[in-house]
This record gives C-alpha cells, sequence and structure tokens, in this order.
C-alpha cells in the first residue's frame, strides 16, 4: 500500500492534513517529530509533508528533525512551521515579522508541480508570525503574498516544496489541488487507498488473525463498535459474541434498534444484558454530576465484565479504537500515548489471547463509509455522538425512572420533528435535557405545575468548540408545541442559546 508519512509538528490542523490525503485516495499516517529516521526510512513512504506547528524555529527546544530527511530521496512537502523548519534546516534565513499574517490572504505562484491546474492568483489561508527571508541554497522562491517574499519554494532535484500557508483547510481556494499535486505529480503515486480495498483486506486479516478462536466485542451502539461489530461478522461470522449492556439511559427505543439491527442483519451471537433496575438502585439519591458519571462507568464495566466471566473460552477482545485514539501527538512528551475511554483497562482474572482493533487505521468519515458499505442502517452510521453515560448526564439531580421516560419522550419527539423538516443534517449535536425545574402553567382549563424541558443544539467541527445552532423559530415553534402536547408531564420548552465556551455541549 502507498502511505504518506505527516510528520507530526504539533500544528492543530495535522489530522486534516492526513484526512486531506487520504480523500485522494492514498493512505496517510501521523507520526511524532520524535520518530527516528531509521523507522521512517524502513517503511518506504511515496512522500512526507511537513506540518505546521506553534513554535519558533529559532527555539531550541521547539520541535527540529535532523537534517539527513532532507537527503533520503523521499520528496516532502513543508506547510507553515514545516516550510520555516526547511529553510531553517538548509541554512536559509527566516525572519520573525512585526506583524503576524492571518487569515485568507492573496497569494500568487509562478508555476510549479504542486501549482498544476492552479490559478496565478488564489486565496489561501495564512497563520503565521516567522517568515522565510531568504530561501536555502538549491531552492527557488515559486509563491508570493503581499507581506510574505516567500510564501512557496522548491528544490525540484530533490523533490522538496514548502509552502508557508495552510493548503489542507478549506479557506485555501485550492488547497486540496495542491495536495493532490503533491501525492500524484511529486510523489507519483496511483491512489489505492480505497473502502473496498480496505474492507477485503482487513476480513481477509481478522480470518488469519483469528482462525477458529472465539472474538468477543462491546458492543455500545455507538458508530464505531457497530461498524467493528459489522467487520468482524464479515469476518468471523457467529465466532463473534456481541455484548451489549443496556443501562437503561439510551434515547426511546435504542436499545431495541441495536438488539433488532444486530440480530438480523449479520451473523454473531448477541447478548443483551438488561440492567436499567440495577443501576437505578446504584443511583438513587447521587445528584452530583461527577458522582454520576463514575457510578454509570464503574457498574457498566462490573456488567460487563461478569458478563464475560459467563462467556468460557475466551478468544481474542475486539475494540473499535479508531485512529485518532491512538494517535502520538508530536506537541508534547513522545512517550505518552493519548489514553481514550475507547481503550479499556482489563481485570487482571480475565485472559485474551489478544487485542483487536480492526478499525484503528480509520478516521470517522472512513469508518462511516465502511458502515454503510457492509449495510449497517443508516441510523447507526450517522448516528450523532451520544456520552458514554446516557441520559445520565441529561438529567440534573437525581436520576429516577419517572424522569429517565421524560426526557426519553421529549428528545424523541425533537428527533423526529428535526428528522421531518431535514434540519438534522444542519446540526452536529442536538438532543433535550431535563433540568427538573418544574414551573406553573395552564392546560385547558386547568393550571399545572411541571417538568420544563430544555432544548439544546450546537454546531461545530471539532467539538472543543461549540456555537448554539440557529435553529429557524418555525421549527423550534413546531418542536415546543410538540412536546408540551405530546409529552406528558411537560408545560415548557425553552431553548440553550449558549455557546462553548463559556457552556459546554451538555449539561453536565
Ligand atoms: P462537552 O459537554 O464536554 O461535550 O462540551 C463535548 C462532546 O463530548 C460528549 N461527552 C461525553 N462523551 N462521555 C462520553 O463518551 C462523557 O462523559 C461525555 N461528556 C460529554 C458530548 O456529548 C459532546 O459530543
Amino acid at each position: 500500500m502507498e502511505k504518506i508519512l505527516v510528520l507530526d509538528f504539533g500544528g492543530q490542523y495535522n489530522q486534516l492534513i492526513a484526512r486531506r490525503v487520504r480523500d485522494h485516495r492514498v493512505y496517510a499516517e501521523i507520526l511524532p517529530y520524535t520518530t527516528p529516521i531509521d523507522v521512517i526510512k524502513e517503511n518506504n513512504y511515496k512522500g512526507i509533508i511537513f506540518t505546521g506547528g506553534p513554535n519558533s524555529v529559532f527555539d531550541m527546544s521547539s520541535p527540529h528533525y535532523t537534517k539527513e530527511i532532507l537527503d533520503i530521496g523521499v520528496p516532502i512537502l513543508g506547510i507553515c512551521y514545516g516550510c520555516q523548519l526547511i529553510a531553517w534546516m538548509g541554512d536559509g534565513e527566516v525572519k520573525t515579522a512585526p506583524v503576524s499574517e492571518y487569515g485568507k490572504i492573496e497569494f500568487e505562484h509562478k508555476g510549479s508541480a504542486i501549482f498544476k491546474n492552479v490559478p496565478e492568483k488564489s486565496v489561501v489561508w495564512m497563520s503565521h508570525t516567522d517568515y522565510i527571508a531568504t530561501p536555502p541554497q538549491g531552492f527557488e522562491i515559486v509563491g508570493t503574498t503581499a507581506d510574505c517574499p516567500c510564501a512557496a519554494m522548491q528544490n525540484v532535484s530533490k523533490g522538496i516544496y514548502a509552502v508557508q500557508f495552510h493548503p489542507e483547510v478549506t479557506h485555501s481556494q485550492f488547497g486540496s489541488q495542491m495536495l493532490y499535486n503533491f501525492i500524484y505529480e511529486v510523489c507519483g503515486c496511483k491512489g489505492d487507498w480505497v473502502m473496498d480495498n480496505f474492507i477485503e483486506n482487513t476480513v481477509e486479516r481478522l480470518r488469519e488473525q483469528i482462525g477458529d478462536k472465539k472474538v468477543i466485542l462491546g458492543l455500545s451502539g455507538g458508530v464505531d463498535s457497530s461498524v467493528a461489530a459489522g467487520l468482524l461478522s464479515r469476518a468471523v461470522g457467529n465466532q463473534l459474541t456481541c455484548v451489549f449492556v443496556d443501562q437503561g439511559l439510551m434515547r426511546k427505543d435504542e436499545g431495541d434498534f441495536v438488539e433488532k439491527t444486530f440480530t438480523s442483519l449479520f451473523d454473531m451471537n448477541f447478548v443483551r444484558v438488561n440492567c436499567a433496575d440495577a443501576f437505578l438502585e446504584k443511583l438513587e439519591g447521587v445528584t452530583d454530576p461527577e458522582d454520576k458519571r463514575k457510578i454509570i462507568g464503574t457498574e457498566f464495566y462490573n456488567v460487563f465484565w461478569n458478563e464475560i466471566r459467563k462467556q468460557g473460552e475466551l478468544g481474542y477482545f475486539a475494540q473499535g479504537t479508531i485512529y485518532p485514539d491512538c494517535i502520538e501527538s508530536g506537541k508534547g512528551d513522545a512517550d505518552v500515548i493519548k489514553t481514550h475511554h475507547n481503550r479499556v483497562g482489563m481485570p487482571d482474572d480475565i485472559e485474551f489471547l489478544g487485542v483487536i482493533e480492526p478499525l484503528c487505521d480509520l478516521f470517522k468519515d472512513e469508518v462511516r463509509r465502511v458502515g454503510e458499505m457492509l449495510g449497517i442502517p443508516k441510523q447507526l452510521v450517522w448516528r450523532q455522538p451520544f456520552p458514554g453515560p446516557g441520559l445520565g448526564v441529561r438529567i440534573i439531580g437525581e436520576i429516577t425512572a419517572d424522569k429517565i421516560k421524560v426526557l426519553q419522550e421529549a428528545d424523541w419527539v425533537l428527533r423526529d420533528e428535526m428528522a421531518k423538516n431535514g434540519y438534522e443534517k444542519n446540526l452536529a449535536q442536538f438532543f433535550c435535557v431535563l433540568p427538573c425545574v418544574k414551573t406553573v402553567g395552564v392546560m385547558g382549563d386547568h393550571r399545572t405545575y411541571d417538568h420544563l424541558v430544555a432544548i439544546r443544539a450546537v454546531t461545530t467541527d471539532d467539538f472543543m468548540t461549540a456555537d448554539w445552532a440557529r435553529i429557524p423559530y418555525d421549527i423550534l415553534a413546531k418542536v415546543s408545541n410538540r412536546i408540551t402536547n405530546e409529552v406528558e408531564h411537560v408545560n415548557r420548552v425553552v431553548y440553550d442559546i449558549t455557546s462553548k465556551p463559556p457552556g459546554t455541549v451538555e449539561w453536565l
């Protein structure tokens, strides 16, 4: 398989670079700048992309790399900090500008393999303070902006190209074309990263690895574990057992939908553990949000591992870990691999032959594509994020069966209405919250004193920041009307107009 290396110098768009390369049908992987050069040489990469980063090349504590990499005969594209680093490594002159260049800037190029089919003038996205005053020996300037005398440079004989801007962000008008040019014109890739191949190769690999042993997967009903289940089922059929712990905190009818999907569409053993009552008992009288999270998490794994203990001979343990969960960041201490809630710790008395993570090379959008190709229903493949503790973090105060029912019904109306008017595609996440506040209302001739439901809907790319969604008033009016009419014990609906920060997406 052709591979492009994204060498991570700590920039915020690094995953985006890899995703853009993969969108052009070439596999890209991200490694930290601390990766030894021998490892890079062994991997036979078709090309290397140096990412951006927040540092200055003058600061010796900032990420650097051995100059030798410029001479190993693999094409390189430097982006922003990566561009300055190439200049600095090659004894060019990098200076600090009095004013940072930030935002959409007009860029002009003078022709280059990486600018094939790119108009002479176009808009690019800049975000830098340091700039290249003089390119290193052997390099020629091939692009400028009003404030940047060397916005792009190349050394054709060495196959090294560098741009001061960010071609990976959509604000760079022809950025995608430039990355395409680097991959195909400079690195000579053919484009073999397609999802059909991925499914075929992974299924073959899983069959080889698993042989006639059993595999157990914890299925949550989320996108990742569902797609992992679909892949494993295709590979080894009923050697796969999926354990689905239903703690009663999912959305209305969701548990039944997960069970129906996997028992009717896929060959596997499906074990559903219904433990809503046990969870409610543990949560009785608990009001502190962190205590609730802890109890739900601990209890979930108690139930899950107990079920595993009942399974007899164990075989392999599979998880729906995806690529962003596994990437080592170039930002900090490179020995620390990000841990993620998907990667679970195992009790000492449970011994598997090994852990299988069939999706560990895929980004979320690729996981969804694989899911669709495996025939997993859209409802699961395009499911919006749902917190592990489920509705437990959407009920303020003590959780009771009655409150769960009110919230499930209100949330169902919201989702139904959004699906009917097609507005859901505009939202990253939307749901109802039960603040457990009662207010006075009037219904018919009667005074009511009942629950208030809050609607939360956000737009965001990464959930680190989020904006409250500007849902049209007539849609909100319809939702409010339906919730107060159709859901018992709700007489008022409010809309949360708080962004993140200062709020968070969830209320708890
Ligand atoms: P916040 O509330 O932190 O949410 O702005 C950001 C995203 O994370 C989800 N979320 C969780 N996911 N366990 C999870 O698996 C949790 O405890 C949890 N809390 C928040 C939230 O739904 C949103 O998508």
